[in-house]
């Protein structure tokens, strides 16, 4: 059996990018269908129940489209509302935490993890909870670090923006006195800020990305389920927004290296 309905994807906003990116590259020929909440975002900050309602609005609409694989690209739905989404489903569902914190505990030698994230992912504890559940000897040193989603969204993405380079600075000083040899992304945005965060955190230490190794889980997924797409024209994305088109148009296309003019359409959210 196989499938060519689409993987249906969603963030609050940009962050989930970070997953279609891989998604591209690792499964041309599957149809990506993309809903970025840019008019409520950030969730990072918000109540947990304002999250998981959220959540399961654009769980709606992504379901609108017949889509045969749930991604939810986002630290904060994934750690607030994964486990509610999983149980309502009834296709394969995927969120971010899972999938980072095995490649997280694949990757340190010196069992030293650093987690950052937004508020809500940082408040739930969902990747400690899951790293020391996978090894209690880990040691992880959590950290939110609120003003990275609003430079994503704003377009502070260069490795050498001097704004971006402060932040990160300024955040992550206290982690790198923790002789980690692993940091987690645990906000989908945050790969999209990873050329300075390796930049300060130096060689040593290996920065695992969210949205990366959830695309890759995703393709397992697909393949253990016999719902692998076995056309194998190249398909192209379709990217759904609930504010205007334009910033997101703009940032996304520079980030994913392609030309997305007329490829975003904007939808009522409140609507699902
Ligand atoms: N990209 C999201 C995450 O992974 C959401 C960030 C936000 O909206 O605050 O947590």
């Amino acid at each position: 059996m196989s499938s060519s309905e689409a993987i249906g994807v969603f963030d609050s906003g940009l962050g989930g990018l970070s997953a279609v990116k891989e998604f591209l590259h690792i499964l041309p020929n599957e149809k990506i269908i993309y809903f970025g909440d840019t008019g409520r975002v950030p969730y990072g900050n918000r109540s947990n129940s304002t999250i998981s309602k959220y959540a399961f609005q654009d769980t709606r609409f992504l379901l609108e489209h017949n889509v045969k694989l749930v991604v939810a690209a986002c630290g904060t739905v994934s750690s607030v509302a994964g486990e509610a989404l999983r149980a309502k489903l009834d296709i394969p569902y995927t969120g971010v935490v899972n999938p980072t914190a095995f490649a997280a505990a694949e990757k340190t030698r010196n069992k030293k993890i650093g987690v950052i994230g937004t508020a809500a992912t940082i408040g739930s504890h969902s990747y400690k909870n899951r790293l020391q559940k996978l090894n209690p000897e880990f040691e992880v040193f959590e950290l939110a670090c609120p003003l990275f989603v609003p430079l994503v969204e704003n377009g502070f993405i260069g490795q050498d923006d001097q704004i971006t380079r402060l932040v990160v600075k300024r955040y992550l000083s206290e982690l790198k006195e923790q002789s980690i040899d692993t940091l987690i992304l645990g906000c989908t945005h945050y790969p999209l800020l990873s050329g300075a965060i390796q930049d300060y955190m130096g060689s040593g230490v290996a920065l695992v990305d969210s949205g990366y190794e959830t695309a890759l889980y995703s393709a397992k997924i697909l393949k253990e389920n016999n719902l692998l797409n076995d056309n194998k024209a190249t398909q192209n994305p379709e990217f759904f927004v609930s504010d205007t088109p334009d910033d997101f148009q703009n940032i996304a296309g520079l980030f994913l290296g392609r030309d997305m003019e007329h490829t975003v359409t904007q939808i009522d959210i409140e609507s699902y």
